[in-house]
C-alpha cells in the first residue's frame, strides 16, 4: 500500500498517519519529523531551518531526496505512508517518477479537510512528547503525567497563519492533480480521532475496490 495524507497544517495528518501505519505495519514517513530530526542533529542548513521556521517550504531537490533514501530501506518494500510529501506540483511528479522507475504507482491519496479556525486551535496547542514521538492536544488529547513535551517553534499562532497560507499557495494545488489522477478523497477531519481514521479506512477500501475494478 503506497499511500500519501495530504492536508494544512494541525489537520491531523501525522494523528491518523500513525494508526493507519500500525495497523497496516507500514513505515509513516514524514518529511517534516525528518528534517527536525535533521535539525536536532545539527545536520541542517541554516538556511533551511530559517525557511521552516518562518512557515515557507524547503527547496523541493532535499526533500525529494529524503524521500528517495528513506522509501529505499528494506521496511518500505511492501509500501509506506507519506506524510507531508508531496507538497508541491514538483514534488508530486518527482514522486510519480520515482515510483514509475521502480515499476510501482500510488495507491491513494487522501485529503484531510479541516476548517481554519480549528486548524490553528489544534497546531498552537499541540505538544509532542520528545521521547516517543507522539502527539497530544492540551485540550482534546491531554498528555500523561511524566511526557517530554515540546512545543514545535513553528506552532505560534503567527507561524501557523504563514503555514497556512503556503499550503493554500502551494500545497493545495496537488488537490486538483490527483484528482484528475482518479486518486484523491476528501475526508472530513472533523470529530473524534477514531471516527476520522474509520473514514481513512473507508477511503481506502474505495480506492482497493477502484483497483480491483480496473483490473
Ligand atoms: P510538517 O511537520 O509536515 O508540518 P505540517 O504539514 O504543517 O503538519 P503538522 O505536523 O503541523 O500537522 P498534522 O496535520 O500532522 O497534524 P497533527 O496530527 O500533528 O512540516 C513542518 C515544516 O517542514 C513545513 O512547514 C516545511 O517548512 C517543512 N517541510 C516538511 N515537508 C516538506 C516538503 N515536502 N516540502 C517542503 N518543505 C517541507 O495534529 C495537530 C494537533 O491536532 C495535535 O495536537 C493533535 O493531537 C490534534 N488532533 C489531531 N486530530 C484531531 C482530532 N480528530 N480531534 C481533535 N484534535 C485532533
Amino acid at each position: 500500500m503506497r499511500v500519501v495524507f495530504v492536508g494544512p497544517p494541525g489537520s491531523g495528518k501525522g494523528t491518523q498517519a500513525k494508526v493507519l501505519c500500525e495497523r497496516f505495519s507500514i513505515p509513516q514517513v514524514s518529511t517534516g519529523d525528518m528534517l527536525r530530526a535533521a535539525k536536532a542533529e545539527g545536520r541542517l542548513p541554516a538556511d533551511i531551518i530559517q525557511a521552516m521556521a518562518s512557515g515557507g517550504l524547503v527547496p523541493d531537490e532535499l526533500v525529494v531526496k529524503l524521500i528517495e533514501q528513506r522509501t529505499a530501506e528494506p521496511d518500505a518494500k511492501a509500501g509506506f505512508l507519506l506524510d507531508g510529501f508531496p507538497r508541491t506540483v514538483p514534488q508530486a511528479e518527482s514522486l510519480g517518477a520515482m515510483l514509475a522507475a521502480q515499476g510501482s504507482v500510488l495507491d491513494a491519496v487522501i485529503a484531510l479537510e479541516v476548517p481554519e479556525k480549528l486548524l490553528l486551535e489544534r497546531a498552537i496547542h499541540r505538544r509532542t512528547d520528545k521521547r516517543t514521538g507522539q502527539i497530544y492536544h492540551l485540550q482534546y488529547k491531554p498528555p500523561p503525567p511524566g511526557a517530554d513535551l515540546e512545543h514545535r517553534h513553528d506552532d505560534h499562532e503567527d507561524v501557523v497563519r504563514k503555514r497556512l497560507a503556503t499550503y493554500l499557495a502551494l500545497t493545495a494545488n496537488l488537490l486538483p492533480y490527483y484528482e484528475k489522477a482518479g486518486l484523491l478523497t476528501r475526508v472530513n477531519g472533523v470529530g473524534e480521532v477514531s471516527e476520522v481514521t474509520d473514514r481513512c479506512l473507508a477511503a481506502l477500501s474505495l480506492e482497493d475496490k477502484r483497483g480491483a475494478h480496473h483490473g
